[in-house]
């Protein structure tokens, strides 16, 4: 479904993304691990086409992306569903409004129609239809994520990103946000794909597992082989294990 092709991304002298290469498989959870700052919510954005590589190619169900002008990108960005860390809900506007949003933007549904999808969408999310009519403010963290889902899926994504979903989240709320995420998988037939440094939620919902590391793919398996890996790096990293070179300033 996608497919990630020498892409490469520098900030000034740091090169975030060096060389990379990666496919992201059709209808599947694919779960991008990787230290903090390693660049995954980087690699994320140049999926969507929201930031442009320095070179290398990103080509989404057949579409080359950094061939479309800013315009047939925006056009193209339909296809994905976004769920951010934060649930990043529009604080002024009740439930409804938050995931009525999109639909109102995007789409030629009338009121009737709309107000059909998102008591469709609600209940998809399970829950129930008397948090409509609440402010973001009055729900529970879990709730809202359910509410940014609600309104991630909207527009019937075909692809849905989530960047650390459950980071911050107790670990009752992350098996509540990792069952979310597999119900919305099995549901919608969607191409998912999670970033995480959370390695407990990785084994629980991955079909397949990318380790990015040092601007690259280090290597890329089922939760399998990411169990069985002699790699030492990898070893570490879902260990929690510091290295040498991380201790020795203390
Ligand atoms: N727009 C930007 N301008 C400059 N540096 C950036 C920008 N976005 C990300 N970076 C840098 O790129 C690196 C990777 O960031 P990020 O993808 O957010 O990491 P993470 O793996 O934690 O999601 C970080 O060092 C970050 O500071
Ligand atoms: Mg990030």
């Amino acid at each position: 479904m996608i497919s990630i092709k020498g892409l490469k991304k520098s900030f000034g002298a740091q090169v975030v993304l060096d060389d990379l290469f990666f496919e992201i498989p059709d209808g599947k959870i694919t779960v991008i691990i990787g230290r903090s700052g390693e660049g995954k919510s980087v690699l994320l954005k140049h999926m969507m086409g929201l930031i442009r590589p320095d070179s290398g190619e990103v080509v989404v169900d057949g579409v080359s992306l950094f061939t479309l002008d800013d315009f047939q990108l925006n056009e193209n960005r339909k296809q994905f569903g976004m769920l951010f860390q934060n649930a990043a809900l529009f604080d002024s506007m009740t439930v409804f409004e938050n995931i009525a949003f999109p639909l109102v933007e995007h789409s030629v549904l009338s009121g009737n129609k709309i107000t059909e999808r998102v008591n469709d969408l609600i209940s998809l999310v399970g829950m129930d239809e008397v948090v409509l009519k609440k402010f973001p403010s009055e729900l529970s963290g879990g709730m809202r994520k359910r509410v940014g889902l609600a309104r991630a899926i909207a527009l019937k994504p075909k692809i849905l990103l989530y960047d650390e979903p459950t980071t911050g989240l107790d670990p009752v709320m992350t098996d509540v946000v990792d069952h979310l995420i597999l119900n919305t998988q099995k549901k919608l037939k969607v191409t998912s794909v999670v970033i995480s440094h959370d390695i407990s939620a990785v084994y629980a919902i991955a079909d397949k597992i990318a380790m990015l590391h040092e601007g690259k793919i280090l290597m890329d398996g089922t939760p399998d082989e990411f169990k069985n890996t002699n790699n030492e790096v990898i070893k570490n990293f879902l260990e929690g294990r510091a290295t040498g070179e991380q201790l020795k300033d203390l």
